[in-house]
């Protein structure tokens, strides 16, 4: 394990004023993105619509990291560059999603556990020649009557700990994502218990692993209302509750913590994130790793016509621009308003 390198490399992730794009949709996920623009998902369409986020003129700017898919990682643009050198050379660092996705665990009906652990030094070793210098692993944690469990909560923390290990060990940042879901009628109360529960098992695991704390990112939910709650919690509460939320549980040795998005709009994905970053100082980097508050409205603008490509493009460079002045809290909802 090279320490130097894995804290520069995490540090360089979190880098204030950017952030993440999160492009590393499993087939199946891709699938329902594409579908609902009408757009049939073939190789050829789900490279197309990569080249477009990748080489968005100026979205280097606010964009220091890439999370890819296995199958986009060794894919090229047009002209034949492979998507991890044409990242690299805009100094965007590629990283990769290694889990396999979250799976019922069983005896835990209702809860999942996220697979992929097996023979995962071997595919780090191949990643880290394809380009890739970070990882991602998801965890789900759903909130429901009588789930999550403390089991399943501890269950996907020791996955986690145990990806981020092997990722270390292969000199390869990990993004340490537990996400706790935005599914459902629950409170923001019920939002802070379990989130407080897991972010409690997944640093206790990350120490009992013996993870090097400055090596890594935390990828984490923001503490929110359910999606159907009936009264949702304004935009200040969310941010407020994060920040305690994560006080309680971030070691300051991690360099940076970037959130997900998590099925909230894109407008209030950037607005929570600009005033979470006005209750500084905090002691990490806040920032972001959005897909779908990313690339939602590029996608729409691009609906698969070559005749959309650059205005997906102008899109996506509004959105990390917008969620770039986030990242200091500078970002105002009448932003909205003025032009690309
Ligand atoms: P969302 O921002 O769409 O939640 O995606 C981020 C991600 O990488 C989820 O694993």
């Amino acid at each position: 394990m090279n320490r130097t390198e894995l804290a520069r490399t995490a540090q360089a992730m979190v880098a204030a004023g950017k952030g993440i794009l999160a492009a590393d949709e499993s087939t199946g996920t891709i699938r329902k993105r594409l579908a609902a623009i009408q757009v049939e998902s073939t190789e050829e369409h789900r490279r197309t619509y990569r080249e477009l986020l990748f080489t968005t003129p100026g979205a280097a700017e606010f964009i220091n990291g890439v999370i890819l898919y296995d199958e986009t990682i060794r894919q090229k643009t047009a002209e034949g560059i492979p998507f991890p050198d044409c990242l690299a050379k805009q100094g965007i660092i590629p990283g990769i999603k290694v889990d396999a996705g979250a799976k019922a665990l069983a005896g835990f009906p209702g809860e999942t556990i996220t697979e992929g652990l097996d023979g995962l030094r071997e595919r780090l070793i191949e990643y880290r020649k394809l380009g890739a210098r970070f990882a991602k692993w998801r965890a789900v944690i759903d909130i429901a009557p009588g789930i999550p469990t403390p089991f399943g909560i501890h269950a996907n923390a020791h996955a986690l700990a145990r990806y981020a290990a092997l990722c270390q060990e292969n000199d390869i940042v990990p993004i340490v994502e537990p996400e706790v879901l935005m599914d459902g009628d629950h409170s923001i109360e019920r939002c802070e218990e379990v989130t407080d529960a897991t972010l409690g098992a997944v640093f206790r695991q990350l120490h009992e692993h013996r993870i090097y704390l400055e090596g890594m990112v935390l990828k984490p939910n923001m503490v929110i209302s359910g999606k159907k709650a009936a009264n949702r919690a304004p935009p200040e509460a969310v941010a407020e509750a994060t920040v305690r939320c994560l006080k309680r549980h971030v070691p300051p040795a991690v360099p940076g913590i970037a959130f997900l998005s998590g099925g909230q709009s894109p407008t209030e994905a950037t607005q929570h994130l600009s005033l979470i970053n006005r209750l500084g100082p905090l002691p990490w980097a806040l920032t972001f790793s959005y897909g779908r508050a990313l690339q939602d409205t590029a996608l729409k603008a691009w609906s698969g016509r070559p005749a959309g490509f650059s205005a997906g493009q102008q899109e996506f460079h509004r959105r990390a621009r917008l969620n770039g002045l986030a990242t200091t809290g500078r970002y105002t909802p009448d932003m909205e308003a003025q032009a690309a």
